[in-house]
């Protein structure tokens, strides 16, 4: 090589060392702006479930195990719109944070993979694993679009599949379907427990207008114990997602069973609901003397929500430690058939509700089932100061608060007649009203931005709030960037919704509706950090 090839050479190196050094800091620089960019699309929310992207329903096979909490839905991977089900899958230490992992099951020659539970087969009753490696079994409903397409009946069925390593591969059982279809239309959304004094399992099961209970020794061979319903609760529409666990009055010994069954239509402000029944179950029947409808939250947006299934306190089987958590957690998926297809995002849609313990209550002798968010929630809320605000009869106080849209909102106050008015500077405002003459609450989402989407979506809901304390009792708002929960009392009375502003809100109202001057304590209006 002569000198002057050996200098380019030199040139050549030291520029070829420089562009890469360039393209490792542009790398860097790329994935930090990767990770900034992610979830802040318009409407994201930033404290709540989404998938990254595509359409979301149902939350399905809920269960806790070796200290991670798994959140399994029902996922359509190509559209924004409901198509061919499968079950997406996430992980949570905290119900709060969550990684998302791989679709957990894909349809197969049974059908497409609807709602279900899951469950730890501790005991391994299953045989699918070993007592030592307890598999995760997961229960569903096969729906089979031929059959229904042929104008079959029989197109839903049962299936279950079980994962050894803690669902991250399932394998589905090769005996499916488990109970097959006797020419039922809507036969579907297995929910299976642990029956700890009969050592059995229990799977609810809806069949159209009622719900069916089944059992099994192996979760592979069911049969048929009892029915409930068909003239009990509302029945404005099909019975779907039912659930069943036990829990005790709060502060007595009593113990009840709770039965949640969501119907769609039918729901007290349209679409789809969540009812429940306070009763009893002796291993085989539940019952129940309610006679009224109940409902678990009155807003339009909270449907098909179940609960965590967690292993038998103190389970004597176990070969790992029991699970601490023994709360019973709900979460909901944040939408509404009449117009879950519609809403104005993009790139995924839908989301969940925040987690919540359910308590029952007895409140003037009639049972009360409340939901409230998990107390996890505390650590994402920041600090804000405590204020005591008085409002003279007939006037109003206006906060400003930069970013009303991840905020929570909350106060005691004794009054009866308020309003509250979240709004921006286009005008566009949500409006929470309590009407204590006529024990009503209303929240107004007709002016709250985009609603015109779809004709179902605006408009005013309303819930009734006849046993609201005499004295003072809790207010409590949460609100991300596409929805708002009010719990009233503790979750005694919850209204969940959707909301779609042009701009994000910045202002609260509060208007004293009354002819007495009120005061809200310890009013705090606060951040709620991003957990994305
Ligand atoms: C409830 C539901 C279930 C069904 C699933 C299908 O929202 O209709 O009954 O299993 O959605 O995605």
């Amino acid at each position: 090589m002569t000198s002057i090839q050996k200098v380019l050479l030199a040139i050549f190196v030291m520029i070829l060392v420089v562009s890469c050094k360039n393209k490792e800091s542009e790398k860097f620089v790329a994935s930090e702006e990767v990770k900034t960019d992610y979830y802040t699309e318009p409407y994201r929310p930033q404290f709540h479930f989404t998938p990254e992207e595509k359409w979301m329903n149902d939350p399905n096979g809920m269960v806790y195990h070796k200290g991670v909490y798994h959140l399994f839905y029902q996922y359509y991977p190509e559209d924004i719109v409901w198509g061919p089900m499968h079950w997406g899958h996430a992980i949570s230490t905290d119900l709060l944070h969550w990684e998302h992992k791989p679709i957990a099951l894909f349809p197969d020659k049974h059908g497409l993979i609807f709602s279900g539970s899951a469950v730890v087969d501790f005991e391994n009753t299953s045989g699918f694993g070993t007592k030592e490696n307890p598999p995760l079994v997961a229960i569903f409903t096969y729906h089979l679009m031929d059959g229904e397409k042929a104008g079959r009946k029989d197109f839903q069925t049962q299936g279950i599949a079980y994962s050894l390593d803690n669902g991250d591969t399932w394998t589905k059982y090769e005996g499916n379907p488990v109970i097959g279809n006797d020419g039922i239309k809507d036969f579907r959304d297995p929910k299976v427990l642990w029956d700890e004094v009969n050592h059995v399992w229990v799977m609810a099961l809806v069949a159209g207008d009622h719900l069916q209970l089944w059992n099994s020794k192996d979760l592979k061979k069911w049969t048929k114990r009892s029915e409930f319903g068909k003239d009990k609760g509302a029945h404005g529409g099909v019975w779907e997602c039912p659930d069943l666990f036990p829990l005790q009055v709060e502060g007595t010994d009593e113990e009840k069973w709770v039965l949640l069954i969501s119907i769609n239509p039918g729901a007290p402000n349209g679409g789809s609901g969540t009812q429940y029944f306070i009763g009893d179950f002796d291993g085989e029947k539940f019952t129940t003397d309610q006679t009224e409808t109940k409902w678990l939250d009155w807003g339009t947006d909270n449907y098909a929500g179940v609960t965590y299934n967690v292993l038998p306190k103190g389970y004597y089987g176990n070969t790992y430690d029991n699970d601490p958590r023994q709360d019973r957690i709900f979460i909901g998926w944040m939408s509404n058939w009449a117009y879950a297809r519609d809403t104005p995002t993009e790139k995924w849609r839908s989301a969940m509700t925040v987690p919540r313990k359910l308590s029952l209550k007895k409140v003037n002798d009639n049972y009360s089932l409340f939901n409230y968010p998990v107390s996890e929630m505390e650590s994402i809320i920041d600090n804000a100061t405590k204020k005591n605000i008085t409002v003279s009869a007939g006037t109003k106080e206006s906060i400003s608060f930069a970013d009303l849209n991840q905020s929570e909102m909350l106060f005691k106050t004794a009054s009866k007649n308020f309003q509250l008015k979240v709004s921006n500077s286009l005008n566009e405002e949500v409006v929470l009203t309590m009407f204590g003459d006529e024990k009503q609450f209303f929240l107004d989402r007709t002016g709250s931005g985009k609603v015109d989407f779809q004709e179902n979506f605006s408009g005013v809901q309303q819930m009734p709030v006849p046993d609201l304390p005499a004295d003072e009792y809790e207010v409590r708002v949460l609100m991300d960037q596409s929805s708002i929960e009010v719990f009233i009392n503790e979750g005694q009375y919850v209204m969940t919704a959707q909301l779609f502003p042009n701009e994000k809100y910045s202002n609260l109202i509060i208007e004293n509706l009354g002819e007495d001057e009120i005061t809200f304590e310890d009013l705090t209006i606060s951040k709620i950090n991003g957990t994305w």
